[in-house]
């Protein structure tokens, strides 16, 4: 396995290679990553991962100083899963100039974690498209757990004729049903423990809606309401159809519901993709 610093170095790297797929992450890998790892093996002979704390993609309050970087632990985990490269670029490699020049996102990157993280997906659309400048795969391979931003990669992809295929990875949990993200490092022991009402919160809410409940705004102030009162502060709790993320109707049989809230200082998200008959 390579670790390359510098874009000119990756792009020497990469330049005989036909079939890469590709893995960007923020690193401090888990399990999650592993698995998004494992799809991109089976979609491509070179398996590219990035690593990049963005900037670009993180507000003013948000915790970009304070997010875990591990490179050294990470490469240890991407070479034992047999990875072949790791780009792990400085904030000057990526932006030599101030990047000025961003991606405006489609309108669905204004709601749920995007009206409450205003710029978020413009950050991220803008360093994907970047790092797909860069490594050039055929494939590349994203998480379910941050559904939104896979919508958002989605819509960027096909609008802008990017010739990448976008492949979904499941999300990964821990026992107890809890999504596995970097953020839950940052949980006390006591919000260990509350954490994956979140994931139990959203599985009740998608199962009333499953067994015959059209009255989605009902299902959603009264997850709020569950989980506000259990010392939750929710930024949403929202049905939407699963393929264009709209606001469901009963017109809709593919549903996902999302859910972000906080515990203490850590904001948690999870999503459960539904069908209603
Ligand atoms: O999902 C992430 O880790 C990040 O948003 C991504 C896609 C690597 C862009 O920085």
């Amino acid at each position: 396995m390579q670790v390359i610093h510098a874009v000119d170095a990756l792009r020497q790297r990469l330049k005989a290679e036909h079939s890469i797929a590709f893995v960007p992450t923020m690193g401090n890998l888990h399990a999650g990553h592993l698995h998004l790892v494992e799809l991109a093996k089976q979609h491509g002979q070179c398996v590219v991962v990035s690593i990049f704390v963005n900037p670009l993609q993180f507000g003013a309050n948000e915790d970009l100083t304070s997010y875990p970087r591990t490179l050294q632990a990470d490469c240890e985990k991407l070479q034992a899963a047999g990875v072949n490269v790791v780009f792990a670029p400085s904030e000057a490699e990526m932006y030599p100039q101030p990047q000025t020049v961003t991606v405006n996102p489609p309108p669905v990157a204004n709601e749920l974690c995007g009206a409450l993280r205003p710029g978020h997906f413009a950050g991220v659309a803008t360093v994907v498209l970047k790092l797909f400048n860069m490594v050039q795969p055929q494939v590349a391979v994203f998480g379910k757990k941050d559904f939104q931003q896979l919508a958002v990669i989605r819509q960027m992809t096909g609008q802008l004729d990017l010739p990448v295929d976008i492949i979904a990875g499941e999300t990964m949990r821990e026992n107890d049903g809890l999504a596995m993200s970097s953020r839950n490092g940052y949980l006390s022991a006591a919000e260990r423990l509350e954490a994956p009402r979140l994931y139990r919160a959203l599985t009740l809410a998608a199962e009333a809606v499953e067994q015959g409940e059209d009255n989605f705004a009902a299902v959603e102030s009264q997850t709020t309401q569950y989980l506000t009162q259990l010392g939750w502060i929710v930024d949403y709790i929202s049905i939407r159809a699963s393929n264009t993320l709209a606001r469901a109707t009963t017109e809709n049989h593919e549903l996902v519901i999302l859910g972000a809230a906080r515990l203490g200082r850590t904001r948690l998200i999870d999503n459960i993709e539904f069908k209603r008959p």
